[in-house]
């Protein structure tokens, strides 16, 4: 009985790890616009780029360079890329994922 009990819980556990994941995994777009202000509005105020004009945070622009992917914009945050910086160390990489996702949400809205 006691043996029942441990694997149902077991099961209950494993459950919960399986459907928790995504929502982890995910960026959350809502936090990533309080990141996005902090630290990536002095350069993308608007989706645009007062550095490199070309390219925007705007849908054509993501897509014509690769950018259309929370793993690419992961990864460039993360890495940094020219005059952009690098905000690992500074951001937190659920911070980067949500900032990922907010830059997706908001191409997809037209900013
Ligand atoms: C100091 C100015 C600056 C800051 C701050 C900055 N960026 Fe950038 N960003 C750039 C520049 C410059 C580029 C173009 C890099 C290149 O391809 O050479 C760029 C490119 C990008 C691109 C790709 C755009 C495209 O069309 O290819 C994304 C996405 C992006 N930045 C997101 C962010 C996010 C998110 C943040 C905040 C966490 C951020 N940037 C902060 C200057 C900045």
């Amino acid at each position: 009985m006691k043996r029942l009990i441990s694997l149902a819980v077991l099961a209950i556990a494993l459950l919960a790890v399986t459907f928790a994941r995504p929502a982890l995994a995910a960026g959350d777009a809502a936090s990533g616009a309080k990141v996005f202000s902090a630290n990536c509005a002095a350069c993308h105020a608007g989706g645009n780029n007062v550095v490199m004009t070309e390219k925007t945070l705007k849908k054509e622009a993501l897509a014509k360079f690769g950018m259309n992917s929370a793993e690419a914009i992961i990864t460039q945050v993360t890495n940094g890329k020219n005059a952009m910086p690098s905000f690992k160390g500074r951001l937190s990489d659920q911070q980067i994922q949500d900032v990922a996702a907010y830059v997706l949400s908001q191409s997809e809205k037209g900013w």
